[in-house]
């Protein structure tokens, strides 16, 4: 509902009686309070300097879905970023336009503002930085931000939305890049099963709590803080990418000592996001123990905690059930919409 500042033209029409300027008219569009979940880090930076609003909010979710981001208008964000899997694709490695098969494996969007870091190895510090990567990468989208804007500007329903977003209708890229970003900052996952045991409305199950213990034994302290990623990067010796262009954290510093490293990724909804891996080489949550329990392949950088354990994480098979029964408490049914 538009609810129209009339007392702005008034003053402006005391104060100079020629001014008529129909852009002074200011609509509402309030800010949306972030239901911040305790014990969550602190939000990036970034997110008081792009607060989403009610209408930025509904016009970087419209724009996520919108196929017209693509080339041929086939692949919109959430093409590749599915709710129902916690914002992934079920595929080992993305798959855009025509087919083409993307360097990684698609990661989750959920918990962004919290985070420091984006992508597998960090390359991007502010999520609205990030929409032009797919919108322009030949695998992706295979696009341009003016081929984009071209095709929508004239769109009624954007120009509306643009200017109760951003006060006129005028489609830029920046107002693109903030309205996503404020989209993605209002998806927050913290109802699962385990918030709820915190929150003492519910409890574990015995397989559950075995597993949470043995998690904190030997998880946690990469899989650390409430998000579930202490958002390092880290090389644990998973099978090997042999795509030449793959460096993992490496390719953002140019450091051997983070060749083949990768952030931490979360664990919420991790039900919901298999394949596993930067490049989808476990299918699912069992191979990925067996593969710690077996042991992980060697490297000069191979974190200290594989490192220095004959590398790997050993765990019995009744360890692996209860690890899995826990990391299933993690799910998020609400926000994964079912
Ligand atoms: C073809 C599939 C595909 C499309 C289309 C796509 N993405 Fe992604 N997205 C990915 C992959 C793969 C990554 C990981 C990239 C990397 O690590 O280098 C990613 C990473 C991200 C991240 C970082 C998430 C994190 O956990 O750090 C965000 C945010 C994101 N995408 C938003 C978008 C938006 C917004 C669009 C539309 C403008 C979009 N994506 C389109 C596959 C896709
Ligand atoms: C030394 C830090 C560290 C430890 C300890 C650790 N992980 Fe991870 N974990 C990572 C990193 C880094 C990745 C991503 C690696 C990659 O893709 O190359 C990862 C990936 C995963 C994945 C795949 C997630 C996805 O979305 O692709 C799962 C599941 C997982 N870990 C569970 C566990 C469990 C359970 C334990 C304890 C038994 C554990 N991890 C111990 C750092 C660690």
């Amino acid at each position: 509902m538009k609810k129209i500042i009339v007392f702005i033209s008034i003053v402006l029409s005391l104060a100079s009686c020629s001014n008529e300027d129909s852009d002074m008219i200011a609509i509402d569009n309030p800010e949306i309070a972030l239901n911040i979940p305790s014990d969550f880090p602190k939000l990036n930076a970034f997110v008081s300097q792009n607060k989403p609003t009610k209408y930025g909010v509904e016009l970087g979710e419209k724009l996520f879905a919108d196929k017209r981001f693509s080339a041929d208008n086939t692949i919109s964000c959430s093409s590749c970023h599915i709710q129902a899997n916690a914002f992934t694709d079920q595929h080992a490695q993305a798959v855009g336009i025509e087919g083409r098969i993307g360097l990684r494996n698609t990661p989750s969007i959920q918990n962004l503002a919290f985070m420091k870091f984006y992508n597998w190895d960090g390359s991007k510090l502010q999520l609205e930085n990030q929409p032009l990567v797919p919108i322009i990468t030949h695998e992706e989208m295979d696009s341009s931000i003016l081929d984009v804007i071209n095709k929508i500007k004239d769109d009624a329903v954007y120009k509306d939305l643009f200017k109760k977003a951003f006060g006129d209708e005028s489609v830029t890229p920046d107002k693109i890049y903030k309205s996503i970003a404020q989209f993605e900052y209002t998806l927050i996952s913290a109802n699962s099963k385990y918030d709820k045991v915190k929150r003492k409305e519910t409890s574990f199950t015995e397989s559950e709590l075995q597993g949470f213990q043995t998690f904190q034994q030997k998880c946690a302290s990469c899989h650390a803080t409430e998000l579930f990623t202490d958002q390092s990067f880290r090389n644990i010796g998973f099978p090997l990418n042999t795509d030449t262009n793959e460096a993992g954290r490496g390719r953002v510093t140019g450091i051997p000592s983070d060749f083949m490293s990768f952030r931490v990724p979360s664990l919420r909804n991790v039900e919901y996001t298999a394949p596993y891996g930067s490049f989808g080489q476990f299918s699912n949550l069992r191979a990925v123990l067996d593969y710690f329990d077996n042991g992980v392949l060697d490297a000069d950088n191979l974190d200290p905690i594989f490192k220095e354990n004959g590398k790997r994480i050993p765990l019995t098979e009744q360890e692996k059930d209860n690890l899995i029964a826990f990391m299933k408490t993690l799910s998020d049914t609400q926000f994964v919409g079912k």
